[in-house]
């Protein structure tokens, strides 16, 4: 009797942890970005990025740069009127769900990894792991990359060195604007295929 009440205590022990690494997807998820980003942040397509596993701090940043207008596209609309406790939900619940397994190696991933763990010294790009982590993890202020769709990563590194985004307090100008095409192709494709 003892030793099931001890098995029911743990059983709502570990319901009550799983509870809090998955909160509950708000309403607003379905209703208005599960069609792009998946109901569980998994992405419905290249262009679109994944949400699930990054990093709360980050999304939310993200979701308050587009609606004060510092960062600016499809999304501007889309977070336009999402209130506040929407936002921090919203975040927590997209860091919350699983990192997908990572795409395929490619021919130009290789590549990618020397300059992500290294830089290239001779044009000046620093070692992204130094900011983003050795695996690409990220951290509060820093967004996950490992298994970010490439399209949307490289189109990222463009719009950084063209300065169409510009939220980034110039950090990642100051990178992008040194990567050449085939680089930053490289790179998304290498953090593309990073668990
Ligand atoms: C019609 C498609 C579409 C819908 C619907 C949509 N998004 Fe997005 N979302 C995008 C695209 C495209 C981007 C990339 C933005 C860019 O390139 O400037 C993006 C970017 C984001 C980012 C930044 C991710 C990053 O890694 O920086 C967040 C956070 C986000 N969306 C959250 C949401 C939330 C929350 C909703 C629902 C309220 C939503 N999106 C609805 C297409 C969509
Ligand atoms: C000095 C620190 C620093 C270095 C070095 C750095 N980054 Fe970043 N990166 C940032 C910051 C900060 C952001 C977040 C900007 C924001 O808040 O929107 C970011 C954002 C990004 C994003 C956007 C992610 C998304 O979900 O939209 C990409 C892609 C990226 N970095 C790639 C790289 C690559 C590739 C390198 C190496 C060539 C690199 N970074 C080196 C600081 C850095």
């Amino acid at each position: 009797m003892r030793g099931m009440s001890k098995m029911a205590a743990a059983a709502s022990l570990a319901a009550a942890v799983a509870g809090a690494q998955a909160p509950e997807a708000p309403a607003v998820v379905g209703r208005k970005c599960a069609l792009c980003h998946g109901e569980k942040g998994e992405s419905a397509g290249d262009d679109f990025p994944r949400l699930a596993a990054q990093h709360a701090e980050y999304l939310a940043k993200q979701l308050r740069d587009f609606q004060a207008g510092r960062r600016e596209g499809l999304m501007t609309r889309m977070a336009k009127g999402i209130p506040e406790d929407d936002v921090v939900a919203i975040a927590k619940y997209f860091a919350a769900q699983p990192a997908g397994p990572g795409a395929p190696a490619t021919e130009m991933s290789p590549v990618g990894r020397y300059l992500f763990l290294h830089g290239n010294k001779w044009s000046g790009v620093p070692a992204c792991k130094t900011c983003h982590g050795e695996a690409a993890h990220g951290t509060a202020a820093l967004p996950r990359l490992a298994g970010q769709n490439a399209d949307y990563l490289e189109r990222q590194l463009r719009e950084f060195h063209q300065r169409k985004r510009t939220n980034d307090n110039e950090l990642m100008h100051a990178v992008a604007e040194r990567l050449t095409p085939l680089e930053a192709r490289a790179l998304a494709e290498y953090l593309s295929t990073l668990p």
